[in-house]
């Protein structure tokens, strides 16, 4: 069955809520915030990354579609069980930010830094759950943890209870803003340059720090600048500001609030009657939430000046979900995303020390 691009949002919408109603309990779709409308309005559940991990260990439905990128859908089908089916809608829709590390890479760097001490005693390696599950194998073998931007603070802290330093990928972001949130000074932090020998560091350096923070980023965070925070404090200065800890150091201290896209929404959603908020996250989610909060009389500011949209997430259209539900409808499976069996095994210990750790 092909995909049916030449269809309009609105003729896939009729024929999407048709298959699912014919699938029933035996699928459920899973909805990143970032996420389009078109889609979104389709989830089941939706959620950040930690929800909507464990919704996956939750659901007892055959088939998964993960509305999100890639390392979710992975997830996905490491937390459920052997009989689940983890999809995909389009497997291009990948994480720019994730990227940015690969095993090679850190396996390199873990070689390099036993030069130097020894890292099964000294270091936790920590990844982002925006990683290939391969790193997350990784860090379940060598005594390591998987975060996400809502618990990073509690894995952070088990992590160095039990060793004296941590390795944190690929996010360099969220590492320095967890990590200086805790009181560990910026003086205490490292970048690795994974592209020179040693990260770029000396051995001195590297024995210095408590942390060690890969050179990754994401793109549409990295877009947003304490100047727009300064400009609109000087139009309205009684709004608040919240921002996403993907987002540079600098725009996060000059923030009210930093969270997850699911602390961004529900502090949003408590605040009182007028509040105003300056928004620094992806767009799909600013504009739902301003949406939203236009109705109960709040005001949501979208932080840059530029549209910065995830576009790896906006790959999963109402076309591509379509498809994969009628071939589920037909008894095909298409774009299911499986892991490898050891890697799956290695990665589910890191994520269950994390769902303990943020529980
Ligand atoms: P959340 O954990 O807030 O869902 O963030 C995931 C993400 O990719 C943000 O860019
Ligand atoms: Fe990855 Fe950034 Fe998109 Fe989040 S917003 S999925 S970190 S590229």
């Amino acid at each position: 069955m092909p995909i049916s691009q030449e269809l309009s949002d609105a003729q896939c919408e009729e024929r999407i809520i048709a298959a699912k109603a014919k699938l029933g309990k035996r699928l459920v779709i899973l909805g990143h915030h970032y996420q389009r409308e078109e889609v979104f309005k389709h989830a089941d559940y939706a959620g950040d990354s930690l929800k909507l991990s464990r919704q996956a260990t939750q659901s007892g439905a055959e088939y998964i579609i993960f509305c999100g990128v890639h390392f979710m859908a992975e997830v996905a089908d490491i937390l459920s069980t052997p009989e689940q089916i983890a999809i995909l809608p389009d497997l291009a829709a990948g994480c720019s930010m994730a990227d940015m590390a690969n095993l090679d890479k850190v396996e390199q760097a873990w070689q390099e830094l036993s030069t130097m001490l020894n890292p099964d005693e000294s270091v936790t390696p920590v990844t982002y759950i925006n990683s290939a599950a391969n790193l997350k194998a990784f860090c379940g073998q060598h005594g390591g943890i998987v975060c996400t931007s809502s618990n990073a603070k509690k894995v952070l802290e088990w992590s160095f209870n039990q060793r004296e330093k941590v390795l944190f990928f690929p996010d360099q972001h969220l590492g320095r803003n967890t990590a200086y949130a805790m009181g560990i000074p910026l003086e205490e932090m490292v970048i690795w340059d994974f592209d020179q020998p040693n990260g770029g560091l000396t051995k001195q350096e590297i024995q210095a720090t408590k942390i060690i923070l890969w050179d990754g980023f994401c793109s549409v965070h990295q877009q947003f600048q304490p100047e727009h925070i300064d400009q609109y404090r000087a139009t309205y200065p009684e709004g608040k500001v919240i921002s996403h800890p993907e987002a540079p150091f600098e725009v996060c201290q000059k923030s009210d609030v930093v969270g997850s896209t699911e602390v961004i929404i529900q502090t949003v959603k408590k605040s009182p009657v007028g509040s105003r908020w300056l928004v620094g996250t992806e767009v799909n989610l600013v504009d739902r939430l301003a949406k939203q909060s236009k109705v109960e009389g709040k005001f949501v500011h979208y932080m840059a000046p530029v549209v910065c949209m995830c576009s790896t997430m906006y790959r999963i259209d109402p076309q591509h979900l379509l498809w994969v539900l009628e071939n589920l409808v037909a008894g095909n499976v298409v774009n299911q995303i499986k892991v490898d069996p050891q890697d799956a095994e290695q990665a589910k210990l890191a994520l269950e020390r994390m769902l303990v750790v943020s529980s």
